[in-house]
């Protein structure tokens, strides 16, 4: 079995900006129905905007473990999903090309881990991959 991680930091400002410009096709770009539909849902004056930081900080940290990076090798933005549960604690749902990829490496168990504080949004995602046989010959 290996383990694979990536990490990201975001400043909450950034989206703030987004936000408040009404930058809605950044967002329709970046993110989907239901992720625009959990942030939005924040309280407090930034509670969007981090959320959605976060929310971009856990797509690159996914895109990082998976070996990508995201807008390469086909990975787009929206392919990589973040959803909460009913306790708030995030989970990735991975579609297209990013779940391709991660089928390719054997991933059967993904972690992901938000925070934000100080005006920056960092995630942390952990998978579990099981090594592939190479192909006899
Ligand atoms: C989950 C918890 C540890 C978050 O800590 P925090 O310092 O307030 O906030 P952070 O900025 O570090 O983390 C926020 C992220 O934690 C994640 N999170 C929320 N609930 C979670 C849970 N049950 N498990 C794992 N992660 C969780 C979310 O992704 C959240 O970001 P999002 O809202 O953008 O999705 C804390 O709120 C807690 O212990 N909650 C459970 C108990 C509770 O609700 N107590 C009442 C508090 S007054």
């Amino acid at each position: 079995m290996k383990i694979l991680c990536g990490t990201d930091l975001v400043e909450v400002a950034r989206f703030k900006r987004i936000l408040e410009r009404h930058e809605t096709s950044f967002i329709n770009k970046c993110f989907t129905a239901k992720e625009q539909e959990i942030c939005s849902a924040k309280p407090g004056p930034d509670g969007a905007a981090q959320s959605y930081a976060a929310r971009f900080a856990a797509k690159e940290a996914c895109g990082k473990a998976l070996g990508t990076g995201i807008m390469s090798e086909g990975i787009g933005l929206t392919d990589i999903e973040v959803l909460s549960d009913a306790k708030g604690a995030p989970f990735l749902e991975l579609k297209g090309k990013a779940k391709e990829k991660a089928d390719e490496l054997g991933v059967f168990s993904i972690s992901l881990s938000l925070t934000h504080d100080g005006g920056m949004a960092a995630a942390y995602c952990t998978m579990l991959a099981e090594r592939k046989e190479q192909n006899p010959g």
